[in-house]
């Protein structure tokens, strides 16, 4: 099989890729949207179902709607992880008392999510319920359709705090008319950056790949990164 893209370019455009939470108000084409949707339409689903459905939202108060919707469902998410000290994970390298308390506050207030009407477009991607493979079908859609928006220069966000909580998913369900047999399983921001964050730090290769039993390092000591 002749690809064109090379491996440098495919890994720029995986490591370009960043949650943006900023955006300009200039507007996303119809010609990006359209390559977009196309990524998501090209993804792999279990026994090819395409179980995947993707409504576009671009009207501000139907936007609104979700980034309220949005910034609830965070806000009790990181409550109840603070609450559980599960939060500490996260911000164990985190010292500094005064940046904690501004970190936790900005968590539990659901602020972290509500940024998705700043968006020009935001996808609501839904799925068949009667499709056992539709959480990961939908999931590599939505992979997809970051990674294309990246190589046109535009900025994503997947965002699962209005959804998750099923009262929060059935309520928009409700709002967008989604019928009954469908699930919305996240939605995704899309629009021009503003701000391009610094990129969130990942695990080693040599702590998270193993060899033939789980927890037998594959690599004993971190392979040279050739695409960083
Ligand atoms: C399934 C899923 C759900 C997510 N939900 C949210 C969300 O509700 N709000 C948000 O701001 N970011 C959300 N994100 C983005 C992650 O926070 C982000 O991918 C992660 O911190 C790594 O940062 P990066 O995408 O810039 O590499 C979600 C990502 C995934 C894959």
């Amino acid at each position: 099989m002749a690809c064109n893209v090379s491996k440098e370019a495919a890994m720029e455009l995986v490591n370009l890729r960043r949650s943006i939470r900023n955006y300009t108000d200039t507007p996303v084409s119809e010609d990006d949207l359209r390559t977009i949707l196309e990524a998501a339409r090209q993804a792999p689903s279990g026994e090819n179902y395409q179980p995947w459905r993707f409504t576009v939202v671009r009207d501000q108060e139907n936007k609104d709607f979700l980034s309220m919707v949005g910034k609830a469902g965070s806000g009790r998410r990181f409550t109840s992880e603070l609450l559980s000290r599960h939060i500490m994970e996260r911000f164990v390298n985190l010292k500094d008392p005064e940046k904690r308390a501004k970190a936790f506050k900005k968590l539990t207030s659901g602020d972290v999510s509500a940024f998705v009407n700043q968006a020009d477009v935001i996808i609501l991607i839904s799925g068949r319920l009667d499709v056992w493979d539709a959480p990961y079908d939908t999931s590599a859609a939505i992979e997809n359709m970051c990674l294309v928006a990246t190589s046109l220069g535009l900025g994503t966000c997947w965002v699962g705090a209005a959804t998750l909580d099923v009262r929060d998913e059935r309520r928009i369900n409700q709002y967008f008319g989604v019928p009954a047999g469908y699930k919305s399983f996240g939605m995704l921001a899309v629009g021009e950056p503003a701000r391009y964050p610094h990129a969130r730090p990942r695990h080693l290769l040599s702590e998270i790949v193993y060899k033939e039993k789980f927890g037998v390092p594959y690599y004993e000591k971190e392979p040279e990164n050739k695409e960083a």
